[in-house]
């Protein structure tokens, strides 16, 4: 049902990504992004900490945890079996399209061209991460890709920051952006805040 990962895009115009090393840290970092007003998170399967930060963040009311970088059907499974709210990867393939769906998770595959994109509907999706957003052409090869595929719907992740997200979120089809950002290493809890605060308030 694409309703369900819109919601999850229209939840926030920001989606931090969240690549996780101190799983110790996971749940105060949560609080601090949904208390700046960033509710939804993705949790990137990139360290070996990632499943279990998912469990944790999804203990911090109000916080809607996804995981991010899932690549293949057993990675799904281990995020589905972790309490992911839903599901994000960075290419669409066939097997994963199927898992995805059948899972019954919102699910946000990546695309970065024509036939990605084509793949995706003829999985029945229409609502997708564009991947990497600003080498794959940026705003000008998104507006190119709305041409013929008018019905989709987009939140563009991958070389996006604070000064550009507006750009992005001015393009009607472009739901909301996703970015490391809003979490750089080594950022206190008050500077997490403070950048979840600032991107909150962007025009989704
Ligand atoms: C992702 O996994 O979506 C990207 O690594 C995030 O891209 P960024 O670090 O350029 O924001």
């Amino acid at each position: 049902d694409p309703s369900e990962i819109e919601r999850v895009m229209k939840t926030a115009p920001v989606i931090p990504v969240l690549v996780v090393k101190d799983v110790g840290k996971a749940r105060e970092q949560a609080e601090a992004l949904v208390e700046g007003g960033l509710k939804v998170l993705e949790v990137t399967l990139r360290t070996p900490d990632a499943l279990e930060a998912i469990k944790r963040m999804n203990l911090v009311p109000g916080a809607i945890v996804g995981a991010g970088t899932v690549t293949n059907v057993r990675q799904l499974k281990q995020a589905q079996a972790a309490g992911s709210e839903f599901i994000v990867s960075p290419g669409l393939t066939q097997s994963l399209g199927e898992a995805a769906l059948s899972s019954g998770l919102p699910f946000l595959p990546g695309i970065a061209n024509a036939g990605d994109i084509m793949r995706g509907l003829d999985l029945g999706l229409t609502h997708f991460k564009f991947f990497p957003a600003m080498a794959a052409g940026g705003i000008p090869a998104l507006k190119a890709l709305s041409g013929p595929f008018g019905q989709c719907l987009f939140c563009p992740t991958g070389g996006i920051s604070a000064k550009t997200a507006p750009e992005w979120l001015a393009l009607k089809n472009v739901l909301c952006v996703g970015g490391s950002w809003i979490v750089p290493e080594g950022a206190d809890l008050d500077e997490i805040k403070a950048r979840a605060a600032e991107a909150a308030a962007l025009a989704g």
